[in-house]
């Protein structure tokens, strides 16, 4: 079962509650949270209030993507937004670990993101620990990027060593997907494609339809 999260950055954010109302009666599995702190990534959005507001309107899934410097900092903000995921980069020097049993310990799933240019290889001492992967198919800072379809061979390489769930993140739309699914992708978050597009439900079966 194909799950379709929204990346809000490039949506109507001066309209957002709507938006996030009008996701959730079209279908959408979990909305995509993106926090960036101008350092790890060089650009902001959102934190730990915006997080709170959309618990308060909607129960659908949040899943926490944090590019960020100090990851075991900054994942503790986010903990009463009561995400069922949260993600953070490979690519920090952080304690991976003791992330992964804080998020244990309060019942939030587990997973590592990875830039492009990250070999897949570092990734797989900690698999046995995570419950999901998010691969990022552009670099990191800004929706509407193009896609990067060599990142896709990365989720044929972890499905050789664990089932777990693999979101990919930057560049989907119907031409994408695609690439992604084939590969054994089963989370696709969407941004720009999906949030700027004029019927959500109908763009959210055009990703699924491969
Ligand atoms: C990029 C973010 C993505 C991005 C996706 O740094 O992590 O979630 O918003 O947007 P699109 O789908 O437009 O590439
Ligand atoms: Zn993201």
């Amino acid at each position: 079962m194909i799950k379709i999260g929204a990346s809000l950055i490039s949506s109507d954010l001066m309209n957002l509650g709507e938006v996030i109302r009008k996701l959730e009666s079209a279908g959408l599995d979990f909305i995509h949270f993106d926090v960036m702190d101008g350092h790890f990534v060089p650009n902001l959005t959102f934190g730990p209030e915006m997080a709170r507001a959309i618990r308060k309107i909607s129960k659908l899934p949040l899943d926490i993507h944090l590019m960020t410097d100090e990851p075991q900092k900054t994942a503790r903000w986010f903990i009463d937004s009561r995400p069922e995921y949260l993600s953070w980069h490979i690519e920090t020097p952080a304690d991976h670990l003791g992330i992964i049993s804080f998020l244990r310990e309060n019942k939030v799933k587990p997973g590592m993101a990875l830039n492009p240019s990250t070999d897949v290889q570092k990734l797989m001492p900690f698999l046995d620990f995570l419950d999901f992967v998010l691969l990022m198919s552009v670099n990191p800072g800004f929706g509407g990027q193009k896609f990067i379809p060599e990142v896709a061979q990365k989720a044929v390489e972890i499905s050789k060593k664990k089932k777990l769930e693999l979101f990919i993140d930057g560049g989907i739309n119907d031409k994408t997907a695609p690439v992604a699914l084939r590969a054994g992708i089963t989370n696709l978050v969407s941004g720009s494609y999906l949030v700027q597009s004029q019927d959500y439900s109908e763009t959210m079966k055009k990703l699924k339809n491969f």
